[in-house]
């Protein structure tokens, strides 16, 4: 699987350990920043990893915050996108088993790098399950559609 990666400066400090957990697993992770632990704003660096993922058909992305709040709604405001923000490896299954989110978001503030294990482990296994989860998801993206200028 392919991976991209943002944060802003409250979750810089989980970036590296969980750019090296995915890697450990085989799989490849792009860092979109940020480079430093200045402070920055969530709103674009969850936007970033948004629009790379949505330009980069089939790949995947996490993005962390404080909270996982601000970062998941900024990315969630890109079309197409549905970026879950997870607490556990029962809310990361079931963002891909039943929502096929695209991007896990979670909180360095909130969830140690045990529960952030578990997370990734649990988005990169769980298939979508698809069936009248599918006619569910399509209804998200029309509602994307709708607003289109
Ligand atoms: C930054 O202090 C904090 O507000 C941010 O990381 C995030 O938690 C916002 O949702």
């Amino acid at each position: 699987m392919k991976f991209y990666i943002a944060t802003d400066h409250a979750g810089f400090h989980y970036k590296e350990e969980v750019k090296e957990y995915i890697r450990s697993k085989g799989h490849q992770i792009v860092d979109l920043g940020p480079e430093t632990t200045d402070r920055v704003d969530y709103p674009d660096y969850g936007r970033k990893c948004a629009e790379a993922v949505k330009a980069d058909e089939g790949s995947y992305g996490i993005v962390i915050c404080g909270t996982g709040i601000g970062i998941s709604m900024a990315a969630n405001k890109v079309p197409g996108i549905r970026a879950a923000l997870c607490h556990d490896a029962y809310t990361a299954t079931m963002a891909r088993a039943h929502n096929n989110a695209q991007i896990l978001a979670f909180g360095e503030r909130v969830v140690g790098m045990g529960v952030v294990y578990s997370m990734i482990d649990a988005f990169i296994h769980t298939p979508f399950e698809g069936g009248r989860h599918e006619r569910r998801v399509e209804k998200i993206d029309a509602i994307d559609e709708a607003y289109k200028k």
